[in-house]
């Protein structure tokens, strides 16, 4: 659970997204944070107090005169024990008080009273789109930024007043996302990374294919992990059935001659580039341009092959590479003996950083266990989820990239 341990303010402030707050806090909960919900008068005409109480387990305050605490300073006490601040949903009226450093209720009066070094205030807007769009939100946004806050983004679709367009509350999930992203170290600050996941097709003819069991789990996994380290991330992605982690370029393609051009062309740009894709080693000599019939004598076709280009040797060759402006990782997928697989396998693809798994154990799966390997030794990251071990070889990476003043 991500959040253990982890004490966070929920604000709820006025606006029919209150609706998706009370999913929100059960999110939170489940991902084991203490959830504090405090409401402004406003949210309690959208959602009660008493629906926030039962999925966050704990009284909810609305007001600063809320006799409950013993000093009288809820503004104060719930501040200071709060690891975040979220504001979800965040009205533009409610901004634009937190603007004017505005304290006439407790929400705003806790957002003011916050320690600024120690206790950071996410705000995820919900409004109207022509509210979102008007210049004084769009004003007060860049403001509240300047003055330390996260604001976040905004999703766009259809709105309750019947309107279609930009303004709309990020979804429950996307929000929880966000909060924990926010508490990722930045370690990967001002790089970018390129990504390669999922399986490749190649095609025998225009209904039939060979591909594999890759589900690109581990790359968009690296993907995300590396988005909320704080890189630019491009992800190359295989046929896959995932969604893509906002704020990450993704670039779809299908066999592994069109991954290797995208690779090629993208990896110039990059300062690290993580080879986890399943790329297939060959591809039918000739894809046909018409279905293969049977023919019913129980004869069956001949298949020729050809080698697929080796994406990760090739980059891994490349000048950059070399010179030690762009560092590659590799992914050795086994059947069994990882460790010396994968040895061997870094040598021959020329990589300073090769990560091995089993295969078959890992693919389709959410967990996965890894050994690492480079020129030092090894190091094993025992069986966990793909997303945290994803956040651990993020931070092994960041530890052997060169300084950015040297890059
Ligand atoms: N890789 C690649 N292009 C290929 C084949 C593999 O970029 N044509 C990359 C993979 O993304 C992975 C690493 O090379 O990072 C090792 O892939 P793997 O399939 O384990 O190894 P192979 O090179 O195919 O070797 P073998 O099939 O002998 O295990």
């Amino acid at each position: 659970m991500d959040l253990n341990g982890k004490h966070i303010v929920l604000g709820l402030t006025g606006g029919v997204a209150c609706y998706k707050a009370a999913y929100l806090c059960r999110l939170l909960v489940k991902e084991g944070a203490q959830v504090q919900v405090v409401m402004t008068e406003a949210a309690a005409q959208f959602i009660t107090p008493v629906t926030m109480q039962a999925l966050s387990n704990r009284p909810v305050y609305v007001s600063q005169w809320d006799a409950r605490e013993p000093n009288n300073m809820a503004h104060i006490n719930l501040s200071r024990e709060a690891d975040a601040i979220l504001v979800a949903p965040c009205s533009a009226d409610f901004m634009a008080k937190l603007l004017h450093g505005r304290a006439d209720d407790l929400l705003s009066l806790m957002c003011l009273a916050r320690p600024l070094e120690r206790v950071p205030l996410l705000l995820a807007p919900a409004m109207n789109r022509e509210m979102w769009a008007h210049p004084a939100t769009r004003r007060n946004v860049a403001q509240l930024r300047a003055d330390g806050a996260q604001v976040l983004g905004v999703g766009e679709g259809d709105q309750a007043c019947g309107e279609i367009g930009d303004g709309r509350m990020l979804e429950p999930e996307e929000l929880l996302e966000d909060l924990l992203a926010y508490f990722q170290p930045k370690v990967l600050a001002g790089r970018r990374v390129l990504i390669s996941a999922g399986p490749t097709f190649e095609a025998i003819d225009p209904v039939r294919g060979i591909t594999n069991l890759s589900s690109g789990k581990m790359g968009f996994a690296l993907a995300r992990a590396a988005r909320d380290a704080g890189a630019q991330v491009t992800l190359v992605a295989g046929p896959v059935h995932l969604t893509g982690p906002r704020g990450v370029q993704r670039i779809d393609v299908l066999t592994a001659l069109e991954m290797d051009s995208a690779c090629r062309a993208l990896a110039d740009q990059a300062d690290v580039f993580i080879a986890t894709a399943a790329v297939a080693d060959w591809r039918p000599a000739i894809a046909r341009a018409q279905k293969i019939k049977k023919q019913g004598d129980g004869q069956v076709p001949g298949l020729a092959f050809v080698e697929n280009p080796d994406i990760l040797a090739a980059i891994a060759a490349s000048e950059r590479a070399r010179s030690g402006a762009l560092y590659c990782v590799g992914f050795a997928a086994e059947s069994q003996d990882v460790e010396a697989q994968a040895k061997a396998k870094r040598l021959r693809k020329g990589v300073p950083l090769l990560v091995g798994n089993i295969g078959p154990a890992t693919f389709g799966k959410d967990d996965n266990a890894l050994v690492l390997i480079d020129g030092e030794g090894t190091l094993e990251m025992p069986r966990n989820s793909k997303q945290a071990l994803a956040r651990m070889l993020v931070g092994e990476i960041a530890k052997r990239l060169p300084t950015l003043a040297a890059v």
